[in-house]
């Protein structure tokens, strides 16, 4: 088991070959606005507002209570902003509701580039592990990855640091569990948030740009910023 600290911004060069590549989960390997259909069922006409909301609001919620030192798993942060995304939109929240949405949640379709490129991935060179590391809770993950047929060596939870993303304790199990320094790990997320938190703590990182989107000011640049998922099979 290493123990990786990064004190200062890492100085290692990328490594053109990192000896594996994680992932970000929702927004990045899972469309999260697949929940539409499932919102706009129950509330015609709301689905995609109520999606967004709920989005933003996870993440808020996320990042305030890392802040607080209030963390609870994902599934609760991911429940406490669907009620508040329906008291926002005056839509009639229940338990029913919750649960019928929630449980979409955990069948969140794959993005159309998502299993070919990681089955490429794969193909190009086995011995080079792939990894998920998300905020999500490890049965929220467990869920979806199994409903959508993937294979990872790892699937990493910010459970196991009691934090969320972009906190360094969240980055740093890749290390730990992986037994790589920063430098060796390539991260990918369509989170440019989070794709700065990783860059900040040292891992070679690709920026999932599909819709155009500036870059976060937060001093950090990824090292590659793509279009698509599957722009990763031509570096
Ligand atoms: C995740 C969210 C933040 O999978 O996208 O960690």
């Amino acid at each position: 088991m290493g123990f990786y600290f990064t004190l200062l911004p890492a100085m290692d060069k990328p490594s053109p070959t990192p000896r594996a590549i994680v992932f970000d989960a929702y927004g990045t390997l899972f469309d999260v606005h697949s929940v539409v259909a499932a919102c706009e069922a129950l509330f015609p006409g709301e689905g995609r507002a109520l999606s967004q909301l709920w989005r933003t609001k996870q993440l808020e919620y996320s990042w305030l209570r890392s802040l607080m030192g209030r963390y609870v798993d994902f599934n609760v942060v991911t429940q406490d902003a669907l009620q508040y995304a329906c008291a926002s939109l005056r839509l009639e929240w229940s338990e029913a509701t919750s649960t019928t949405l929630n449980d979409a949640y955990r069948r969140l379709s794959l993005f159309d580039d998502t299993r070919a490129t990681l089955e490429q991935l794969r193909a190009r060179q086995p011995s080079r592990k792939l990894a998920i590391l998300s905020n999500g809770a490890p049965d929220m993950l467990n869920a979806v990855v199994t409903h959508n047929g993937l294979m990872f060596d790892l699937v990493l939870s910010a459970f196991d640091a009691g934090v969320f993303k972009p906190d360094p304790a969240v980055y740093r199990l890749a290390c730990q569990r992986l037994d790589l320094p920063p430098a060796e790990i390539a991260f990918v997320s369509s989170n440019g948030w989070d794709a700065a938190g990783a860059k900040a703590f040292g891992f070679t990182t690709y920026w999932i740009n599909r819709t155009g989107a500036p870059g976060e000011a937060l001093g950090l640049t990824p090292d590659r910023q793509l279009a698509t998922l599957s722009e990763l099979l031509a570096l």
